[in-house]
């Protein structure tokens, strides 16, 4: 028995690959590193190949995103809910179809609701899409309302391309189990954003941001993360499953952070904040947890990239799910295909009824 599932295979894919001891994310026969300069759509499309159509891919989801746009609801109840909790609510309002134009809905709604959804807190109506737009620049022109540079879009682009796969995490997993009961897409969309939520996945950089409020300044880190690990807390952006070296992932996106910071969109002395409480986190978790490799992952730079472009904390989930929808989708597909129910066991531990003699 494995109670997390580590080191348990339970899929074949031909989507992904992560390469914990090297540190090394491959889609679909690409590297990383060879994929961040790409647009989200061509990486949609390289997901997509062999599982639905890819003809005149990016056209047809500008139109997804118009027609989405019909099912935001301005219904105040909607607003009581945190922004992730929102959109699952948007998002069960969706059929649940198994073909290219479920999967499409489903790849434009986070796009849309979570602008949508943040200008409708804001007080503000909320913006439709514009399908002359890439699809990073939209939902960028949706959140803010203005027009979008191009290092922003490159950037957003960057990020939806590194979160767009990677093998099977618990969300991943989460949609192929609901997709191997033949519920529909929408089904597993669902399942995949209820599963990202929690803060042991996607739910770690708003967090990541808490962190760097209580850290203040580069020269208070070593201490404020010293007595964090002393009470026992985890570090959000910290250790991962499968990796144990550096998630390429983070210096995809400490990348992108560097160039926001060059073209003036950060803060200097936020990203010097952030470095000094890298450093002090990696030092530390290495004293601390000498014979466990824990990193950087994927979740601290993002949530440096995010906030500069404008997103709000409690939103950064539901950014997350507008890149990895498209993984989600492509992964529901793979395992429709395969034909087979995923069931494991479990050992029961329970007390067992006396038996009649
Ligand atoms: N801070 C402090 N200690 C940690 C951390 C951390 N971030 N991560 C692991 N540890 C400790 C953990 O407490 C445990 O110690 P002990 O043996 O004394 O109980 C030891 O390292 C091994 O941890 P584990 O629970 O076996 O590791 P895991 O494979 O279950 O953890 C993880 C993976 C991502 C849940 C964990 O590293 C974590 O909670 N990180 C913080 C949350 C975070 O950043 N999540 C985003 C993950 S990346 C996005 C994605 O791909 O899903």
């Amino acid at each position: 028995m494995s109670n997390g599932l580590e080191d348990v295979v339970a899929a074949e894919t031909v989507l992904s690959d992560v390469d914990g001891a090297r540190g090394r994310l491959i889609v679909r026969g690409h590297s990383l590193d060879d994929l961040v300069g790409s647009r989200f759509e061509d990486v949609l499309a390289l997901l997509w190949e062999g599982f639905f159509p890819i003809e005149d891919l990016e056209a047809a989801l500008g139109t997804a995103r118009i027609a989405v746009f019909g099912q935001v609801r301005d219904d105040p109840a909607l607003l009581q809910l945190t922004p992730t909790e929102a959109m699952r609510a948007l998002l069960a309002r969706l059929p649940d179809g198994d073909d290219r134009a479920t999967a499409l809905a489903l790849v434009a709604a986070p796009a849309v609701f979570t602008p949508a959804l943040l200008r409708l807190a804001a007080g503000q109506a909320p913006l439709a899409p514009d399908a002359t737009l890439s699809h990073a620049a939209d939902i960028l022109r949706m959140s803010t309302g203005n027009a979008t540079t191009k290092a922003q879009a490159a950037a957003l682009d960057r990020y939806l391309v590194t979160v767009a796969d990677h093998g099977l995490n618990a969300s991943t997993f989460a949609a192929r189990v609901v997709a191997s009961t033949g519920a529909g897409l929408t089904s597993a969309a669902l399942a995949g954003l209820s599963a990202l939520k929690g803060p042991l996945h996607g739910g770690a950089p708003g967090p990541v941001l808490d962190m760097l409020d209580g850290v203040g300044t580069p020269d208070n880190a070593y201490a404020w993360i010293e007595a964090a690990l002393a009470r026992g807390e985890r570090l959000m952006g910290f250790g991962h499953r499968i990796y144990r070296v550096r998630d390429p992932r983070a210096d995809a996106l400490k990348g992108a952070v560097r160039m926001l910071a060059e073209s003036g969109a950060i803060d200097p002395a936020r990203l010097a904040l952030a470095e000094a409480t890298e450093t002090a986190a990696l030092d530390l978790l290495k004293r601390k947890k000498p014979d466990r490799p824990l990193d950087t992952n994927v979740e601290f730079y993002t949530a440096l990239l995010l906030e500069a472009l404008g997103f709000p904390r409690e939103a950064f989930t539901c950014v997350f799910a507008i890149g990895r929808m498209s993984g989600w989708m492509a992964h529901a597909r793979e395992q429709v295909l395969t034909g087979r129910l995923i069931r494991p066991k479990s050992v029961y531990v329970g007390p067992v009824p006396k038996l009649v003699a």
